[in-house]
């Protein structure tokens, strides 16, 4: 198991938000939690990553509990956040966020080879280069935000809600840029989503999180089918 996650509770000051959820992610994965606005996702998340505190239980990556080491110690180890609202750094170009990116790495021979890749992912990006992130469409922000995050080689992309604020065909774009990563280059992926249909979709598993507590989980392709699933998530 790449990921595995048992009991974590996470609050802020006393008001617990996350209520001691467990779910895991295998090496090669793609899996989703979905839930509504407020359900605890990106809290979840941010815990993961080490920005926002665990409260109790464990979080393993590749065995070892990380719920105590620092954030960049986790992004060190191979762990990456696409953060919600992309947050890109609006006053610097798209190569200066990309180099932010790059942070631990110190060969410039593989630097250079990861921005080729990276390139070649995300074209738009390349013809943007120099431009302040700030004069990036919606949809180019979430598209550095990702390839930030990949810059690196991370082994456990976290996923913060990407399709939010974007035009479906633009949603469908970058939901189906994740499923490439994962199914050609063997990248593991934990995403959250509002949009649960979508999820579903690209997603081999899925947990439903619901104010704090997780209440289904199982095959992707099952849950679609399911008729509580479709009508008390998916609006069908
Ligand atoms: N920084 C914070 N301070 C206090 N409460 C927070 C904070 N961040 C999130 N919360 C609360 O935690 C709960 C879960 O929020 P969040 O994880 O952002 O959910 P989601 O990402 O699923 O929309 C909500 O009730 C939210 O108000
Ligand atoms: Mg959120």
């Amino acid at each position: 198991m790449l990921l595995d996650v048992q009991d974590l509770h996470i609050a802020y000051r006393d008001i617990e938000a996350v209520h001691g959820v467990s779910f895991s992610v295998e090496e090669g994965e793609l899996v989703s939690i979905i839930g509504a606005n407020g359900a605890g996702k990106s809290s979840i998340l941010n815990s993961l990553m080490g920005l926002v505190p665990a409260r109790s239980g464990t979080i393993r990556f590749r065995g070892e509990d990380i719920s105590r080491i620092p954030s960049h110690v986790r992004a060190r180890i191979g762990i990456r956040i696409v953060p919600e609202r992309a947050r890109v750094f609006p006053r610097l170009t798209v190569r200066e966020n990309l180099r932010i990116g790059l942070y631990g790495i110190h060969e410039p021979a593989k630097e250079k080879e990861r921005l080729a890749w990276l390139y070649e992912l995300f074209p738009i990006l390349e013809e943007r280069s120099s431009q302040y992130a700030v004069t990036l469409s919606g949809g180019e922000q979430q598209q550095l935000a990702i390839a930030r995050a990949l810059v690196s080689d991370p082994k456990l992309l976290l996923v913060d809600e990407v399709s939010m604020g974007l035009m479906p065909k633009l949603v469908d774009q970058v939901f189906e840029v994740l499923q490439h990563l994962n199914r050609e280059r063997g990248l593991t992926i934990l995403l959250v989503e509002q949009n649960a249909l979508a999820s579903l979709e690209i997603s081999r598993r899925c947990y439903v999180l619901e104010t704090g507590r997780i209440q289904f989980e199982g095959a992707s392709e099952v849950m679609r089918d399911d008729p509580r699933i479709r009508e008390a998530y998916l609006g069908l």
